[in-house]
């Protein structure tokens, strides 16, 4: 199988990178991405030495490069996670999110469709080589936002026999935060530029399937977390400013909800979609892991403590980078700043159909998936520092210095 990762320098695109070259010895992976400031090629920078991997630098919607890639390489699979991706930039500039999201989706469609098409039916609908598919990262953001109708939270009680058997391996029942939950029927609202962009796509790629019959799948995630994750995003952005002591910028009153999923356990899905998906269905990946951002932030705090200050070994080991001290590693780090504008107040999403299909379980609780990604970024400083220099510094003086 090959397969063609756009944005594979990107968070979850390095992670699926990695998880795919792990599983299948016999894979080929083809690489492209323009090298954002989201983009790092230190982050697959071993996967750069295999002898499977190839890569391109350049635009999803460069229609001759991806032509050039397609003439290269016997596509069989390709999954679009190239995206501007961050909510608060699409507030200060919504235009590249248009052309990458939408015409950059649209631009490898066609030259996928026009690669794998070998024929036509009596419909005169074009039929395609077996095996191909085009698989579409989108985002629970295409649905809007929920009701935070239970504000502190409930525990989930498995009232019938399809939530038992999406929680059945659950050890601690998760809270929710409200009475309704995103399912693949939800209709789509999107409220932010990112999330119009991401749903343009997603509806684009579901019409293709529609008129030209072409070999689609839409994955629909929620928040990941996890290594690799450019610190801009709440988990990343927080860990990085409480190692060095600095002020923790929490939007409005940290009171928002957002269902969190670890990176991995989004990488099983995906595969596991491309291997059994339905063609033209969207699957939800994600589910019942829901959390208050504030909480989300305390808890963090909380685990820094534990992992740096309660062992005496491991403390010296990280004394070049965690500059805060003890006494300063506290919830007085946290600082409300002024909302984000449109600020969806809940995401949390129903995964029943991915897992009764599919066999898809999020399977990584918050608690032991948010121990794992601080000791990550504990333990590769250098990927922090490397992408945290020059533009990071300039964009996030931009986004929070004057709140
Ligand atoms: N991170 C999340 O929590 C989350 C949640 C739901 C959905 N998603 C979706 O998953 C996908 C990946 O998200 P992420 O968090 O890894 O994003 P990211 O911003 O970390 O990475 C995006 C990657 O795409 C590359 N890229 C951007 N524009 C490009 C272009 N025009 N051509 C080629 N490459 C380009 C960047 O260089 C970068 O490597 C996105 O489509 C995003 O919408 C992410």
């Amino acid at each position: 199988m090959t397969y063609l990762v756009t944005g594979g320098a990107g968070f979850i695109g390095a992670n699926f990178v990695k998880y795919i070259l792990n599983k299948y010895s016999d894979c080929k992976v083809v690489i492209l991405d323009k090298l954002t400031y989201a983009g790092n090629l230190g982050t697959i920078k071993e996967e750069l030495k295999d002898s499977r991997v190839s890569f391109y630098k350049g635009d999803i919607c460069n229609q001759e490069l991806v032509e050039n890639i397609f003439m290269n390489h016997n596509i069989d699979t390709v999954v679009n996670f190239a995206a501007e991706s961050h909510v608060d930039r699409s507030i200060e500039d919504p235009g590249i999110f248009l052309k990458t999201n939408i015409i950059g989706t649209q631009t490898l469609m066609d030259v996928a469709k026009f690669h794998w098409t070998n024929g036509k039916d009596d419909q005169g609908y074009p039929t395609f080589i077996a095996g191909k598919k085009f698989l579409q990262v989108s985002t629970d953001e295409v649905y809007g936002d929920l009701e935070k109708d239970i504000p502190d939270g409930v525990t989930l009680e498995a009232t019938n026999d399809a939530l038992k058997s999406v929680l059945n391996n659950r050890e601690v029942m998760p809270k929710v935060f409200g009475t309704e939950f995103f399912t693949e029927e939800t209709s789509l609202k999107p409220r932010s530029p990112y999330a119009t962009s991401k749903t343009a796509a997603d509806m684009l790629v579901r019409a293709y399937a529609e008129t030209y019959h072409f070999p689609v799948n839409v994955t629909r995630c929620s928040n990941n977390y996890g290594a690799y994750h450019f610190p801009e995003k709440l988990i990343s952005l927080i860990i990085k400013n409480i190692l060095e002591g600095k002020k923790l910028p929490v939007y409005g009153d940290g009171k928002q909800v957002r269902d969190w999923l670890y990176v991995e356990d989004h990488c099983k899905g995906i595969d596991l979609v491309i291997e059994k998906g339905q063609l033209k269905e969207a699957y939800n990946i994600g589910g019942f892991n829901e959390e208050l951002n504030i909480n989300i932030v305390m808890q963090t705090i909380d685990i820094v403590r534990e992992l740096v200050f309660d062992n005496k070994e491991v403390r010296s080991q990280y004394k070049d980078f965690v500059t805060v001290s003890y006494n300063d590693c506290s919830y007085d780090l946290i600082t409300y700043v002024q909302d984000r504008l449109g600020h969806d107040a809940r995401y949390a999403i129903d995964p029943t159909k991915t897992v009764k299909e599919l066999g898809f379980y999020p399977e990584t609780p918050f608690t032991e998936g948010i121990k794992k990604t601080i000791k990550w970024y504990l333990d590769n400083q250098w990927w922090v520092n490397e992408v945290a220099s020059g533009d990071y510094q300039k964009y996030y003086n931009e986004m929070y210095g004057n709140r």
